[in-house]
């Protein structure tokens, strides 16, 4: 087939907030993710799954918001194959200017007789009614065959041809379990488009996790054989190994247009950013050598590779730097730097401050340039993405002490502020960073567990800043907070009261009535 502008456009759905919030660990808070949903706006992302509405009231709330703040993007959300799900679904995607309700409902035979228990005819009927509700309350609806890898194909064209008629306008096909091989997934759309008499009346859509790593090798494969979405999230964050990664996707089809004859209108300039927000948001740490968004993407060590590179950057470089957004690190203005100049860099960091944030800001970044000899743009940013975050809470650290070293026990003195109320109290423990957040809980008693403390240097050299991961998970609920500062002790207390702050506030969200305390 030739491409023309419609045939080879392919939609990227981002289900970063939904799917990706989805992994154990990764919830974010209202904020963030209304953050998230900004960027990838601003990126071109042609549909944002803002999430599961029915999941909670949080979730509903920022299905709500997001639609009320989007651009351009369509804002989605999930319902299951249930009335209330998709009605929920109507109500948090109804302010969107243009909104979508995505339903889905398992199709292969291991989850009908193990988890629902019903019989095929059982499920069609189920699909002709859910996907009639969910067309009766708005004009764009996505209907997915859960598992629909493993479905047998006669009765997967069955599904289709029904959700089609009762008005599916897009038709998502998941490699829910990651099994699919690239030329068993193409060869499944090009059965379905041929062999289901109404497919050209639907858009097909792809949407691949990751188990055997590949998740973005299929999306291109669905791609080759019609699909003309593509269901992915960013640092390709999602459940068990993830979902196949966004950056990944557009940068292939972009880079190799030569075999590869579609487009996306996806601005890549917004890659690295969106990749960091989400790293911080989601706590889920970007390995190095990630490609795309990695920190190693684009640095070459080997004596070979760097006199190529001088010579010629196009010797190992197939894509520029620049391209998805990687500054070359730039020192930036020292103690003696004025607030102007400082917020000219907040600006060109893509960051806009209110005047009370950028007053801390300020004052932090100061101290900052007289603790280090350095100071470089990831230094601002992981400065102010921590400040936006304490901006929020009501809980925060004011002032922490350490006694460590062989002797032990190791002692923390700790001074928080709770609600307007200065705190201070003692605690030791095993090793520093125990006896800090025995000194947390000494303040602000909790029954919360930790199940992630990660540390790394926001850049190079024994003054960097340490920017210090924590989550924190109480009565099935999960949160992760982050803190940067010089001292790693001061920033795993920061990190762990944000998580402590975000588990408070996602217990009161998710149930209004619920205690403050943790
Ligand atoms: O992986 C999957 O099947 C899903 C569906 C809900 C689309 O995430
Ligand atoms: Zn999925």
């Amino acid at each position: 087939m030739t491409a023309t502008p419609e045939t080879d456009h392919i939609r990227i759905f981002d289900t970063t907030l939904r799917d990706g919030e989805q992994s154990p660990g990764a919830s974010m808070t209202l904020e963030e993710k209304l953050q998230i949903a900004e960027i990838l706006d601003d990126m071109g992302v042609d549909i944002i799954e803002a999430g599961f509405p029915i999941a909670s009231n949080g979730d509903f709330e920022a299905v709500g918001e997001i639609a009320k703040r989007s651009k351009n993007s369509v804002i989605a959300g999930l319902a299951r194959a249930i009335h209330a799900d998709i009605d929920r679904c109507g109500e948090a995607v109804k302010h969107a200017g243009k909104g979508r309700i995505h339903t889905f409902v398992s199709t292969s035979p291991i989850h009908l007789k193990f988890q629902m228990n019903k019989t095929e005819d059982q499920v069609m009927e189920i699909i002709t009614d859910t996907v009639t509700r969910s067309r009766n309350l708005i004009d764009d609806v996505e209907w997915s065959a859960m598992d629909a890898t493993r479905t047998p194909i006669d009765y997967l064209c069955r599904c289709v041809e029904a959700a089609i008629k009762c008005g599916a306008t897009t038709i998502n096909l998941p490699d829910t379990v990651g099994y699919a091989t690239p030329d068993e997934y193409k060869a499944m759309f090009e059965d379905i488009r041929e062999r289901v008499p109404n497919s050209d009346q639907a858009i097909f859509s792809v949407h691949c996790h990751d188990d055997l790593g590949l998740a973005v090798a299929n999306s291109l494969a669905g791609v080759a054989g019609g699909a003309r979405q593509i269901e992915c999230t960013i640092n390709g964050l999602g459940e068990r190994a993830g979902n196949a990664a966004l950056e990944e996707i557009v940068m292939a089809i972009r880079t190799r247009g030569d075999v590869l004859q579609y487009a996306t209108q996806i601005d890549p300039q917004f890659m690295v950013r969106a990749s960091k927000m989400v790293a911080g948001a989601s706590g889920f740490a970007v390995q190095y050598n990630k490609a795309i968004v990695g920190k190693n993407a684009f640095a070459h060590e080997s004596g070979i590779h760097q006199d190529g590179m001088l010579k010629n950057a196009e010797t190992y470089e197939i894509m520029r730097p620049e391209d998805v957004g990687v500054k070359a690190t730039s020192l930036v203005m020292g103690k003696h730097s004025g607030r102007h100049a400082f917020r000219d860099k907040l600006r060109e960091l893509g960051f806009e401050l209110g005047d009370k944030a950028l007053q801390d800001a300020f004052r932090r970044f100061k101290e900052l340039a007289d603790r280090k000899k350095h100071v470089y743009d990831e230094d601002i940013e992981a400065l102010v993405e921590d400040e936006i975050t304490i901006l929020g809470e009501s809980t925060k650290v004011i002032a922490l002490t350490v006694i460590a070293g062989t002797g032990g026990p190791q002692k923390a003195i700790l001074t928080m502020d709770v609600n307007g109320q200065h705190i201070t109290k003692e605690a030791t423990g095993d090793g520093p960073v125990d006896a800090t957040f025995n000194a947390i809980k000494a303040i602000v008693p909790h029954e919360a567990t930790l199940s992630l403390y990660q540390v790394h240097a926001v850049t190079e050299g024994t003054d960097a800043q340490a920017e210090v991961s924590v989550r924190l998970e109480a009565e099935g609920r999960i949160a992760t907070g982050k803190g940067a500062d010089t001292d790693t002790l001061v920033a795993s207390a920061r990190a762990y009261v944000s998580a402590m702050n975000k588990l408070a506030l996602r217990q009161q969200t998710d149930n209004p009535g619920a205690l403050q305390a943790v």
